[in-house]
């Protein structure tokens, strides 16, 4: 697997995430730990952090595959809304003046799930088909990455969707490149954020039932509950700027 070199904070799995971390998710909530809609978050005095209950979380790509697990692990602790480009809140990457309206809903937590970027092989590629290609997934989420540093309150967080190609398949190389260059930029953007919000990636592989709508060994990949996972630690953690491989 290749791993940037510029990453100071190397991807690591989910379980070595939680494992670092395990205090923190198992903390019950505190009577101190609420929420004050508008004026921030409340603080656990004792741990100095976020509690994790009550946020407001915008979901974008709720329709998809992975939006709805991440929804599904989120909406017992905390109010989602579901955006997609076809959902009642619609924006859409492709048109980041559409994201701004996003932010009227004083979010706490904006999670990206959103896009994907086709494999496509290089000989086929044309210099538009490339913008394309890149302007969803990744300058997208970019966009929306800026917008939400600037809007949400600095104990929030902003999880943003790469993935992971093991070995590099026929048709990758946009993807790689995506994938890439979302992992770097959380770690530098978190650097910049120093106050917050954190910015974090999830990089899922193959997810198991993806593998089977494909007609594959749905063995070879991840269950879509473990990925899910990984997004419900990012956003009641404290994890900042890293990519974490849900396995
Ligand atoms: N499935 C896998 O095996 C796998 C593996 C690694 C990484 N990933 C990544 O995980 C993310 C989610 O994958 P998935 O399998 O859940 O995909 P999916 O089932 O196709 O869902 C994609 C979601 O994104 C929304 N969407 C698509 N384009 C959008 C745009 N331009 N603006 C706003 N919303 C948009 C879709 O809704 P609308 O069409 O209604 O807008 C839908 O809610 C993607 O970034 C994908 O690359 C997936």
């Amino acid at each position: 697997m290749y791993f940037p070199r510029v990453l100071k904070c190397p991807p690591r799995t989910l379980d070595q995430h939680l494992t670092e971390h395990r205090g923190l998710y198992r903390r019950p909530p505190t009577k101190t730990g609420f929420l004050l809609r508008g004026k921030g978050f409340g603080r656990n005095p004792v741990a100095g952090r976020a509690t994790v209950e009550g946020m407001r979380i915008i979901l974008l790509g709720a329709t998809g595959l992975v939006g709805r697990a991440v929804a599904a692990a989120l909406e017992p602790r905390h109010e989602i809304v579901p955006v997609s480009r076809t959902s009642p809140v619609e924006a859409d990457l492709n048109d980041p003046g559409s994201l701004d309206a996003l932010f009227e809903t004083a979010p706490d937590a904006v999670v990206c799930c959103a896009a994907n970027v086709p494999l496509r092989p290089l000989a086929e590629l044309t210099d538009e088909q490339v913008l394309d290609d890149l302007r969803a997934k990744l300058l997208g989420q970019v966009a929306l990455a800026r917008r939400a540093a600037e809007r949400l309150p600095a104990a929030g967080s902003i999880t943003l969707t790469g993935g992971t190609f093991t070995e590099p398949i026929p048709g990758s190389g946009l993807g790689a490149l995506v994938n890439t260059g979302l992992a770097g930029f959380v770690s530098s953007a978190a650097a910049e954020l120093p106050r917050g919000p954190r910015i974090n990636v999830v990089s899922p592989g193959w997810i198991a039932e993806t593998l089977e709508a494909m007609g594959e060994d749905g063995g070879r990949g991840t269950p879509v509950a473990v990925v899910a996972e990984a997004y419900r630690a990012l956003v009641e953690g404290d994890a900042n700027g890293r990519t974490v491989v849900p396995r």
